[in-house]
């Protein structure tokens, strides 16, 4: 098999890209380790900036996104020492769209089959050969056959977990890393939101977080220890636990119910570097990781598909290479811009076991300092609706 970019992961990253390159008319084939429902049954967050929103207009998924999805222009921030919104349209003139990720994914898979592109799943052993040189490929089996496809380049869009970023030589590479001391807890339940908006909480007993995927299914966490366990959490101990750390009219309007589902995920900040290495291209998780606190995972991939696009969009209609030469920079600088707005919102919604007096003393200083701040809160939200491409 030949094509010119080779795109492993069907996830986000991958389909996206998947899904411009097509409509410039340029072919790649998609590898999916997984089946397209195991992908879909992915729970993860749900809030799409502006340019996330573009790109999705831009590759012609934006339908039911516009029809279902719900535009946010503020959000709510809770501590012990009370509440305050912070207003998106007000210091930005837009807002975030909250429409669940597994949406986005679901709607990029319907275009890419109605489209005839091809995606192939429940490939196994993916290894990349002659990424360094001017005929990479990528070798792989599907039920135990060998198969091999020739390509221009490869867009290694396969998460944290994934092989492309592994196949660039460690020497080549600079890894950064957290990993923060705390796990979210989270469930779904088909129950109406607790608020129209989005609350994230500081409590002395830990962060919360109330969000939605639509009116009668709504996304709660909870901070809870690495150490803790999901089967731990009975669904009354949940809501009895998020409500202590709501303030008291939002939990008094809490509404509960059964889960449909609960899980615990550890939280990380990850950045490799550089983002290429030859014909290979990372994209999304393949290259960083951040705590979702600041929902910028999905984004971060969406900015990164947006300059590798611009970037094979220049390449293959006029053979100018810049895009392409400078993808890697031109990611990272926004990616780093994300990485510490992730960390920062994280580091001042949590509370971290070996925090000190001053340290929480420092936390609530900052909280103040945005509540009462026009500046802090424009910063906030610019932020949080995305900074520009
Ligand atoms: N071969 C083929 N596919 C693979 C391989 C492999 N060796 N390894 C992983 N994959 C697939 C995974 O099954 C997954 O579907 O690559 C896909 C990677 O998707 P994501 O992990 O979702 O990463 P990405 O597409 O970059 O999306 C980033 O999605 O995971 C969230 O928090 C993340 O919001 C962020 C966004
Ligand atoms: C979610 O809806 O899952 C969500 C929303 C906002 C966040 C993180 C997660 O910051």
């Amino acid at each position: 098999m030949r094509t010119q970019v080779v795109i492993i992961g069907g996830g986000p990253s991958g389909l996206l890209l998947g899904q411009l390159l097509h409509g410039i008319g340029v072919d790649a084939i998609v590898l999916e380790r997984k089946t397209r429902d195991y992908v879909l049954s992915r729970i993860r967050a749900g809030v799409l900036e502006r340019g996330t929103v573009g790109l999705l207009e831009q590759a012609g998924v934006d339908a039911r996104l516009k029809a279902q999805g719900m535009p946010h222009d503020g959000t709510l921030i809770a501590s012990d020492m009370g509440s305050f919104r912070v207003d998106f349209t007000e210091h930005t003139g837009t807002t975030v769209m909250v429409y669940g990720q597994t949406e986005v994914t679901r709607d990029l898979y319907d275009a890419r089959e109605a489209c005839g592109a091809q995606t192939i799943f429940d490939v196994a052993n993916v290894t990349i050969e002659g990424a360094d040189t001017d005929t990479p490929a990528v070798h792989f089996e599907v039920d135990g056959k060998p198969h091999t496809i020739a390509c221009d380049y490869i867009a290694g869009c396969d998460g944290f977990h994934g092989v492309s970023r592994k196949s660039i030589p460690e020497e080549k590479r600079r890894e950064f890393e957290k990993v923060y001391p705390f796990g979210w807890l989270g469930v779904l339940s088909e129950t109406p939101p607790v608020d129209d908006e989005l609350i994230y909480a500081n409590s002395e007993r830990g962060f919360a977080l109330c969000s939605m995927r639509n009116a009668n299914l709504s996304r709660y966490y909870v901070q809870c220890s690495m150490a803790d366990n999901v089967d731990n959490w009975s669904d009354q101990d949940f809501w009895t636990e998020l409500k202590r750390r709501l303030p008291q009219d939002v939990s008094a309007k809490l509404v509960t119910g059964p889960t449909i589902e609960k899980s615990i995920a550890p939280l990380r900040s990850f950045v490799t570097e550089p983002m290429r290495w030859g014909q290979l291209f990372l994209c999304g998780d393949a290259a960083h990781i951040v705590p979702p606190t600041g929902a910028k995972g999905l984004n971060t991939a969406a900015s990164d598909v947006h300059y590798l696009f611009e970037g094979f969009k220049s390449w293959y209609g006029s053979q100018d290479s810049a895009g392409l030469d400078t993808y890697s920079q031109r990611a990272l600088a926004r990616v780093w811009k994300a990485e510490r707005f992730s960390w920062w919102f994280s580091s001042l919604m949590h509370r971290f076991p070996d925090q000190s007096d001053f340290d929480l003393r420092m936390q609530q200083s900052e909280l103040e300092f945005l509540r009462t701040n026009d500046a802090a809160q424009k910063a906030f939200a610019e932020n949080y609706v995305g900074l520009p491409y």
